[in-house]
């Protein structure tokens, strides 16, 4: 959701801005735009924007502003949230003065009333978006001539508008006077600074930094930063100086890159096995039965005291956590509840003594779960996270945490966070179960078992013709139900989600029993009807189910465990996984629906990274 890059150096900067806005395209947008200070004739700055893609913003910059070159500037890719998708609305934006030019993310929540006061001292708007509002308040505080009355220098026209401000924001500003400095400020929305030679990339994410520089500053909540061709300077939007915090950005170019593959969905379904042993390396201690988790064991006492967990997180992160709540149950035996990061915020949550709460994020960065976050942790809970990104804003935020190391993930449906989350979130079970009742051969054996997912995937991942040709019969159906039980009744969730989010078919996913309770009726001759019925505790039960889908003339696929020749007898399609111990069967199981997702959406035309109206990381509320 909307991808901000922006530098300041010795280098002509219209291609580093333009391939930033390549690497950011995953995270969603509709529009982009970019600006880039250069004296040409009268005028310095240069704004090129359009409605669509970046590819769309580099034909027009190409016919527009063929020699446009400067060594400022910044860009950005808009996700509508304020106004509709269209050229005004698009960032960068600029004042009625001309005189600023700012790209934001997030929303600024008192807009009106800012754009009310604004429009008193005579201000005027061209567009209905909330960032030219503030494009306009730095404007109406910022002194051109700064250096010969005093008045504010760029930077402190930035500080003072955000206090005025409430709401989320991560923004680059440029003054069209001043050609040598770029301030860069956030609070809540993403936004980080690499640190070149001689120059600085600001960037949403480190993607769009890393073929620049591996050393980036982190950015707290409520800072600016001054950056100019010498140095740069960070303080709080009340001008309290602060030192930057440096990290090294821990992204191999080639991890963002397509690699031979045809998409990076395609890319991150394959890459499972390699990823997860990853996320495995050096975590499991066979010698001693359990699970080494760095992170953790300064909350190690608290952890095995704890009386309740609950697990939030928004989409795949949800569905992973709600597998997360049966591992905890069962293995740790402590009680687990599961919750949309979204409304355990809003609910006057009761946290007790003991209780510790799990956000499980891929990106780190959704707005929703670090909402929630915030405010269990104001109340007292123990807030952990299970986050692939490394230094994002959840993972700072949280008091310890278990990173996913999956390496990053562009494809917008999420497929190997989610089996890295449910992997981290099995280890997690793991760790307490060893503390509170599990015996380390137990844990061993279960560890022997877990070691072996990603072979089981590699066996499901050769099906891959099949399970192309299965989802190729069932190309025109409009809707589709993934059922489950027990483990597999999230699996069944995000095969539906998955689905919808990318082949924009509409797919429900339930528990297979739930069924019988109102969906049933919207089986018909030939509906596609997808069963997860692996060897497990309620295998009958689903059984059951299924021959209640049958009777009615759905079709039947299956997702069942090798050897089970029975299920022959009742589904037209089955596709086999290897046999594993049931807590483990949602990461098996849901890869085959990773790939009829995946098929559904090439099958049909659509442009399977960049699904319409989706984000990759959801950065407002
Ligand atoms: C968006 C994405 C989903 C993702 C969800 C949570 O909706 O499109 O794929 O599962 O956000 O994202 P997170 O980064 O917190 O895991």
């Amino acid at each position: 959701m909307c991808g901000i890059i922006a530098y300041i150096g010795a280098r002509p900067c219209r291609d580093i801005l333009i391939e930033g806005l390549k690497r950011l395209e995953y995270r969603g947008y509709d529009s982009a735009g970019l600006a880039i200070t250069q004296t040409i004739g009268d005028c310095t700055t240069h704004v090129c924007k359009t409605v669509g893609r970046v590819a769309d913003l580099e034909r027009k910059l190409e016919a527009d502003e063929p020699t446009l070159n400067g060594t400022i500037g910044l860009a950005h890719t808009r996700w509508a949230t304020h106004g509709a998708v269209t050229d005004p609305n698009t960032h960068p934006h600029t004042d009625d003065r001309g005189l600023i030019c700012l790209v934001h993310n997030g929303i600024i929540e008192n807009y009106v009333s800012l754009k009310k006061l604004l429009e008193e001292k005579g201000r005027k708007f061209r567009t209905e978006t909330d960032t030219e509002v503030l494009a306009t308040l730095v404007s109406e505080l910022y002194d051109p001539d700064h250096a010969k009355t005093g008045g504010m220098d760029l930077e402190a026209a930035v500080q003072a508008a955000l206090r005025e401000v409430t709401g989320a924001y991560a923004i680059a500003v440029m003054s069209t006077r001043d050609p040598d400095t770029l301030v860069v400020a956030r609070k809540g929305s993403p936004l980080i600074v690499g640190i070149g030679n001689g120059e600085f990339i600001v960037a949403s994410d480190g993607s769009a930094i890393i073929s620049h520089t591996a050393r980036a500053m982190t950015l707290d909540d409520y800072s600016v930063v001054r950056l100019t061709r010498d140095g740069l300077r960070t303080s709080t939007i009340d001008n309290v100086e602060l030192s930057p915090k440096v990290m090294q950005l821990e992204i191999e170019l080639g991890e963002i890159e397509l690699g031979g593959f045809e998409h990076y969905m395609r890319k991150e379904i394959f890459e499972q096995p390699r990823a997860l042993r990853r996320t495995m390396s050096g975590r499991l201690n066979h010698n001693e039965g359990c699970i080494v988790l760095g992170g953790l064991l300064a909350h190690a006492k608290e952890l095995v005291r704890s009386r309740r967990v609950i697990i939030c997180g928004q989409g795949t992160a949800l569905n992973a956590g709600m597998v997360g709540e049966y591992l905890f149950e069962d293995l740790a035996r402590i009680p687990t509840e599961v919750e949309y990061a979204s409304e355990l915020r809003y609910r006057n949550p009761i946290i007790e003594e003991g209780t510790v709460v799990i956000a499980v994020s891929q990106s780190g960065e959704t707005a929703d779960t670090l909402a929630a976050l915030h405010e269990v942790r104001d109340r007292g809970a123990l807030g952990l996270g299970v986050i692939n990104v490394v230094g994002s804003t959840i993972s700072r935020d949280t008091d310890a945490g278990v990173y996913l190391r999956v390496g990053p993930e562009i494809g917008v449906a999420s497929t190997k966070a989610f089996t890295g989350q449910v992997m981290v979130l099995t280890m997690m079970s793991l760790f307490l179960a060893r503390r509170r009742l599990m015996s380390g051969t137990d844990v061993s054996a279960f560890m022997a078992e877990l070691a072996r997912v990603p072979d089981h995937i590699e066996a499901v991942l050769e099906q891959d013709d099949e399970i192309r040709a299965i989802t190729e019969k069932h190309i025109g159906r409009e809707n589709w139900l993934f059922l489950g039980r027990g483990y597999n009744y999230p699996t069944a969730m995000e095969g539906a989600l998955k689905l919808k989010e990318i082949s924009y078919i509409h797919a429900e996913g339930m528990p297979a029993a739930e069924m019988k309770h109102g969906p049933i009726a919207l089986i018909d001759e030939g509906m596609p009807v997808v069963f997860i019925a692996t060897k497990g505790a309620q295998y009958d039960k689903v059984m059951s189910n299924i021959e209640e889908v049958r009777s009615r003339g759905g079709h039947i696929i299956a997702v069942a465990t090798e050897g089970d020749e029975d299920i022959r007898r009742v589904a037209e399609d089955v596709i086999y996984i290897p046999e594993c111990p049931e807590p483990l069967s949602p990461m098996v199981a849901v890869v085959p629906l990773q790939l009829i997702a995946y098929h559904a959406a090439v099958l049909r035309g659509h442009d399977v990274d960049k699904p319409r109206n989706l984000a990759k990381s959801v950065t407002v509320e």
